[in-house]
């Protein structure tokens, strides 16, 4: 061969290499590095469930319930990962983390729904249950399903309501018994807008602030008290930092547990299936589970503190549920009659005959 022939073999063959390379650089052949996310790669499916309450909460055991009966279900192949206590995501956050992937799924309080339609504000208007059993009606019933399927305007799939149950009121100017002893009170409250005129009716200011920040807040006196469930007092430690608990049952509190539109489009029917089964029996285990958890968590917030606990008579309850009363026709128009009529319903059928 002569030496420029050589020399234009030689030229080709390092062109075709630095071609090669180029390219795989740009596709890469080789299998991904490991990260969390490459999970599913080994046939797998995983799903991302990320919360804000502690573990040790109707919400958090039911995740976990859900997480265990999805795995034994699909033999191991669909795999719940729970992320609880906003580790991944605060509640402010993690409906755009479901929106752009990051998760898929979540279960936010319904009172945080409101941006989304506002009539998710039927399950806050005060003393809207009479009994966890009117509660229970009320969310697995008509109400509820209308409410679950009114996401899919937002693109959402609503999977199941799971309670937690009603709310109480801590504070640390107390004893709080009657509407009249809120008035001057600084409270967190979740961002909603019939718990904002709920607290203003009462002479409240209020902070809507995230549910992990409430401690803190209390702790540094930039709030006097906050509304929740015993179990969410009890697991994030709000009664170290509270001198009054009044238990008031003043208003609902529970989860829309939802998955995006497309993420569940993409799912083949057997695994639909299976997150279906396993939503349905969760939801059942947790009715009975977040009365239970409330009920024990209320005996260990007594045992462990010298928190006032102050309970109110039917008498006070009575006061509260008049002062609170104009926000029914004040957010009708916003909820609307055929939701307003059914709990109206509901509650008719729950009063108990003298
Ligand atoms: C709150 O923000 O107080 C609750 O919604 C937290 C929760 O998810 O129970």
């Amino acid at each position: 061969m002569k030496k420029t022939s050589v020399y234009l073999v030689l030229v080709c063959i390092v062109l075709a290499l630095a071609a090669y390379l180029g390219y795989s650089n740009l596709f890469p052949q080789a299998e991904p590095p490991y990260d969390d996310d490459q999970e599913g790669l080994s046939g797998q499916i995983v799903f991302k469930f990320s919360h804000v309450v502690a573990e040790n909460t109707p919400k958090g055991q039911a995740a976990a319930k859900f997480a265990e009966l999805v795995a034994e279900k699909s033999n191991g192949k669909i795999q719940i990962v729970v992320f609880p206590n906003g580790s991944l995501y605060s509640d402010i956050e993690e409906i755009n983390a479901l929106k752009d992937g990051q998760v898929q799924i979540i279960a936010p309080s319904t009172s945080k729904l409101g941006e989304l339609s506002p009539k998710w504000g039927i399950l806050d208007l005060p003393f809207a249950f009479g009994s966890h059993e009117a509660m229970q009606r009320g969310i697995h019933g008509d109400i509820g399903q209308k409410l679950l399927e009114s996401l899919q305007e937002n693109e959402l799939v609503g999977l199941a309501h799971w309670s937690n149950g009603f709310k109480q009121i801590t504070t640390n100017t107390g004893p709080v018994l009657n509407p009249a002893d809120l008035t001057g009170q600084k409270l967190r409250i979740m961002p909603n807008e019939i718990i904002r005129e709920q607290f203003r009716l009462l002479g409240v200011e209020s902070h809507e602030e995230s549910f992990n920040s409430t401690y803190n807040l209390i702790e540094a006196g930039k709030v006097d008290g906050e509304e929740n469930t015993i179990s969410n007092i009890y697991s994030k430690k709000f009664y170290n930092v509270q001198q009054h608990l009044t238990i008031s049952n003043h208003g609902y509190l529970g989860y829309a547990v939802m998955m995006d539109q497309n993420v569940w489009n993409q799912q083949s029917d057997d695994t639909k299936r299976i997150l279906l089964e396993a939503m349905e029996e969760t939801t059942a285990w947790n009715d009975k589970n977040a009365i239970k958890i409330n009920e024990e968590q209320l005996a260990l917030i007594k045992q462990q503190s010298d928190i006032q606990i102050h309970e109110l008579t039917a008498a006070q309850k009575q006061q509260w549920a008049e002062k609170l009363a104009p926000l029914y026709e004040q957010f009708s128009g916003e909820i609307g009659t055929d939701l307003l009529e059914e709990l109206e319903t509901l509650q008719e059928s729950y009063k108990t005959t003298p």
